[in-house]
């Protein structure tokens, strides 16, 4: 039979630990409903007895929410667990969850008590927490590094006083999956009463481990499993919500459990706690990561083309994204490319003309690192404003300074001969232009001259249109370049064959 398990989120308290992060109550309340639609089992709201914002945040949270189980957090101290309490009586569902440490390293030099003082406590404080609420959770803080053996015996007592939940915390993420999957395996083997409480796992991901270790607790027993949406939290921060969620989901033919998240508000709460906390998620972070379901190789994206499961082993849409993002860039392939057209509208494109956008795309793919559709709509319409060319553009070269005379020399091909001048002016546009008049033979007069950027960034695409008059008519041209002097010779140059064109100036 399938097995269910919880989702303990604390978000809002270790992940409020996260360095530089500090939530207001509404901020907290709207990270909080959105945990309730994501579904989680249990919302750690705060650390009542830590200031009076966090006891206000997790008595807002507890009358607030009302489909999930809120928790506070207490010391083993009478007045920890009265704060607590305060705070979370409220709740529909309401949950102390009171710890102290068991590593010799903590109880010697932080506590300094012995394991039996330290057991004593933990049971005394559990019972005394029990008198106000009924369901309590325990957690033996920094049991990553506690001995197996003391840990059993504080377990079993803290459950022989009433804890309904004991959490085992890597604190300081130091275990490997083998191991702490074992000491899950053997405090289920050793503890004579565990079937009386939920065994939760809380991973701190210091190794990166996080996942990884908590799937291992899953894997050997664990019926809870505690983290946090991006995984935030102190130092290297949780196991994160949606790595866990999408793991076992995915790999439902393995770990064959169940749990209540709705996993299409993944991305959601993703997003928002990104945005209220200003932690940004890193493009590569898995599941949430704005590359996480994006493709930029040619063949990849042939791949998901042609079938999805190629190279997705789960869907954008399952945890609440559109859909996939095909990266066009130098590896794609023309496959992608037409795809691409065709999704912004570009139906009635013949081969040829597909053909030759795909060359510019290559040529433009190879000096800037990623084509945006903007980039793409200016190729194309740049081709849609072609004329024949019975002037084509061979090479240009420019010198410029500002202590120089502008000089171009530019090269131009027609009917097979290439003819190159050099000229100056005022700018290494004007240069350009007396020269490409010089080769052309025509004394043209530029009567407007307009430069934008196609996109954002140091290699965007500029887009020169020219206005050019001879003889009373007046022609347009217009080029693209990631180089601007290169734009604004294709765009004269885009005049110049108008001219040649309409005016029929020079034959064919
Ligand atoms: O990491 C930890 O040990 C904790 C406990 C308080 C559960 O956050
Ligand atoms: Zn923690």
């Amino acid at each position: 039979m399938e097995k269910q398990i919880k989702i303990f989120d604390t978000t809002l308290r270790d992940g409020e630990q996260t360095p530089g992060v500090n939530l207001n109550l509404h901020e907290k309340l709207e990270i909080a409903a959105q945990l309730e639609r994501l579904g989680v089992d249990v919302i750690e709201a705060g650390f009542a007895v830590a200031s009076p914002g966090d006891f206000e945040a997790v008595r807002e949270v507890a009358r607030h929410i009302k489909k999930c189980t809120i928790a506070s957090l207490a010391r083993t101290m009478e007045k920890d667990i009265d704060r607590a309490w305060e705070a979370v009586k409220e709740a529909a569902s309401p949950r102390i969850h009171t710890f102290i440490a068991t590593s010799d390293i903590h109880m010697k030099h932080k506590l300094r008590m012995t394991e039996e003082q330290v057991l004593d406590r933990a049971a005394a404080m559990v019972r005394y927490a029990k008198k106000y609420c009924e369901d309590i959770e325990f957690s033996p803080e920094d049991a990553g590094r506690s001995r197996p053996e003391f840990l059993y015996r504080i377990l079993e007592a803290v459950i022989k006083a009433g804890a309904t939940c004991v959490n085992i915390p890597d604190t300081v993420g130091y275990t490997v999956p083998h191991e702490f999957g074992t000491l899950i395996n053997g405090i289920k083997n050793n503890v004579t009463n565990i079937d009386k409480a939920d065994i939760s796992v809380h991973c701190h991901n210091d190794l990166g481990l996080a996942a990884a270790n908590s799937l291992a607790a899953l894997e050997n027993g664990a019926t809870q499993l505690e983290c946090t949406v991006n995984g935030l939290g102190e130092r290297a921060g949780n196991a994160a919500i949606e790595e866990l969620i999408m793991a076992i989901g995915t790999r439902k033919d393995y770990f064959n459990v169940n749990h209540s998240i709705d996993t299409t508000q993944i991305y959601r709460t993703s997003k928002l706690v990104s945005s209220l906390t200003g932690i940004k998620v890193q493009p590569n972070k898995a599941i949430v990561g704005s590359n996480a379901f994006a493709h930029e190789s040619g063949i990849h994206q042939h791949g998901v083309l042609s079938e999805k499961s190629t190279y997705e082993i789960m869907t954008p849409e399952s945890i609440g994204l559109t859909q996939n993002r095909m990266i066009l860039g130098k590896l794609s392939g023309r496959h992608a490319f037409e795809e691409r057209l065709k999704e912004m509208g570009y139906t009635a494109l013949s081969k040829e003309e597909i053909k030759k956008a795909f060359e510019k795309f290559k040529a433009l793919a190879d000096k800037k690192k990623i084509v945006l559709d903007r980039d793409i709509e200016a190729l194309i319409e740049e081709k849609v404003s072609q004329v024949p060319e019975v002037f084509e553009l061979v090479s240009f070269q420019i010198n410029s300074g500002n202590k120089l005379i502008s000089t171009a020399v530019v090269g131009i091909k027609r009917n097979g001969v290439v003819t190159t001048e050099a000229a100056t002016g005022d700018g290494p546009v004007d240069a350009a232009f007396n020269a490409m008049e010089r080769v052309v033979g025509l004394d043209l007069k530029l009567e407007d001259y307009g430069l934008k950027a196609v996109t954002e960034g140091k290699d965007a695409l500029g887009e020169v249109t020219v206005r050019v008059s001879l003889k009373g008519g007046i022609f347009v041209g217009r080029g693209i370049s990631t180089d601007v002097i290169e734009a604004s010779i294709k765009a004269y140059l885009n005049a110049i064959n108008r001219i040649a064109i309409e005016k029929n100036e020079y034959g064919s």
